[in-house]
């Protein structure tokens, strides 16, 4: 039984990338390439029929030249842990996996910058960065497989987006190569150059729609020695807010994080984690943060405004983190939040953004929206609530009214379809809601240029 598409079909482009005589990594055979066909969004729609795993940039030009000559769609794939279906691979995408381009490092510790190849997972880059005493600003659950270079193309958020910005703030530097082979590198990593249009910002956030990147200098920022997270539980979402706002007030930019949990979701999230470091019961729970220098932060200051916080009635009960431990048991509540939706089965996620002053009103209107469409429907939510970032997940039958009820709804309050997890191809149907017709344009102009032929990542984004 022939058992390799080399054997079974004559892929003119398979032959054409052996004949580059390059290590590319190649696959063919379908049980190791099933590997690649989808993201965390777990839906399979086809298993790719040929991988390519170039080790270096010019392997990945050399991949992307071919391509576009054999007029070939093409994915691009890091660590497979979007949410959005933009690394689900549909029938006949060649996929083009940048997880052999995984070095890490050197750091430079004087301009506070590591230099990676798009393939390195953040937490190899987070371990290299506390070598020479300093973080990557932005972290996320999936730390242990989510890579540099997709975190870059999605431009991604994580927990610590309120002190240290999103993705596009730690990219010092970035090489990239165009649909048509082209490698274009902007790796200067200046804080300051205004020598004409940032091409960088071009591949932050377009989802490879633009250019696959390759490789990354990201700003490095200096590693806290005092780190301490409190659970409050909270009666209502106004009171957070209020709590958000007090401790923002009282303690500037030592806050680093400010995470909601909703009650149907600590439940479960304790069960799977830890014993409840509180009670059940309460209206709402949130994880504050705070990073600083233990030699000149004043080390009750987060205790002693968690405490006027409870004495005017903004939280109900606190718990805060007395060792590192505690700390990390703290997080593994938070990030159990995630294991725990997902463990409830094939439910409807959405990552909304809202402003601040409408979010109260959307939570409102939004179990309104629910109960109307389906009254069986059960939302279950936790996020980023320091930046207005919801993941709004709905166990319900009627996934097509949801979703676009919970989407326009957060669009007419002045939201996103999208805060972090990126548009992919699920959040493709929504994108109107959001973005002008002027805006569009000018995105389908901009691919136009760059990949005429539309190679990279087609469907994607403007669907
Ligand atoms: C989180 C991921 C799902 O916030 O974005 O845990
Ligand atoms: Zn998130």
């Amino acid at each position: 039984m022939p058992d390799t598409l080399a054997e079974t079909t004559p892929d003119p482009l398979y032959a054409a990338l052996l004949d580059t005589g390059l290590d590319l990594g190649l696959v063919t055979d379908p049980e190791t390439a099933a590997r690649f066909a989808t993201d965390a969004s777990r839906r399979v729609v086809a298993v790719p029929e040929l991988v390519v795993r170039p080790a270096d940039t010019s392997g990945v030009a050399a991949v992307l030249h071919l391509c576009h000559q054999a007029d070939r769609r093409v994915v691009v794939q890091g660590g497979l842990t979007g949410l959005s279906g933009g690394a689900r691979v549909n029938p006949g995408e060649v996929v083009l996996s940048l997880e052999r381009m995984a070095h890490v490092g050197p750091v430079d510790d004087l301009a506070a910058q590591i230099e990676v190849g798009a393939g390195a997972p953040l937490q190899k880059v987070q371990e290299a960065a506390a070598q020479a005493g300093m973080i990557v600003g932005v972290d996320l659950g999936a730390r242990g497989s989510a890579t540099i270079g997709g975190m870059i193309a999605t431009n991604a958020g994580g927990i610590r987006v309120l002190r240290y910005g999103m993705m596009r703030a730690q990219v010092a530097g970035i090489e990239a190569v165009l649909a048509d082979g082209t490698i274009v590198s902007a790796m200067k990593g200046l804080d300051k150059d205004n020598a004409g249009v940032d091409l960088r910002q071009l591949f932050i956030g377009s989802e490879g729609t633009l250019g696959v990147v390759t490789r990354a200098l990201l700003r490095l920022h200096p590693a806290p020695t005092l780190e301490v997270t409190a659970l409050c539980a909270v009666d209502s979402v106004d009171k957070a807010q209020a709590l958000l706002r007090h401790l923002r007030a009282r303690l500037g930019p030592l806050l680093s994080a400010y995470e909601g949990i909703w009650p149907e979701v600590y439940e479960g999230a304790c069960a799977m984690s830890c014993d409840p470091p509180l009670p059940t019961g309460a209206g709402l729970y949130v994880l504050a943060e705070i990073q600083g220098m233990r030699e000149i932060l004043q080390d009750d200051a987060f205790e002693a405004a968690l405490i006027e916080a409870y004495e005017a009635g903004l939280c109900r009960d606190v718990v805060v983190s007395q060792s590192a431990r505690e700390h990390d048991r703290f997080w593994a509540l938070r990030e159990a939040c995630v294991e725990y939706t997902f463990s409830l089965g094939q439910l409807v996620p959405h990552d909304l953004s809202l402003p601040a002053r409408a979010l109260p009103a959307f939570l409102t209107e939004a179990r309104a929206r629910l109960s109307a469409i389906d009254p069986e429907a059960r939302p279950y939510i936790y996020g980023h609530l320091g930046d207005g970032n919801l993941h709004y997940i709905v166990k319900t039958q009627a996934r097509a009214e949801v979703s676009a009820a919970l989407n326009g709804l957060a669009a007419r309050m002045g939201g996103s379809i999208t805060a972090e997890h990126g548009v992919g191809q699920d959040k493709a149907p929504y994108l109107s809601l959001v973005r002008s017709a002027e805006e569009r344009q000018l995105m389908t102009r901009l691919k136009a240029a760059l990949d005429p032929t539309g190679v990279l990542n087609p469907g994607r984004l403007l669907g």
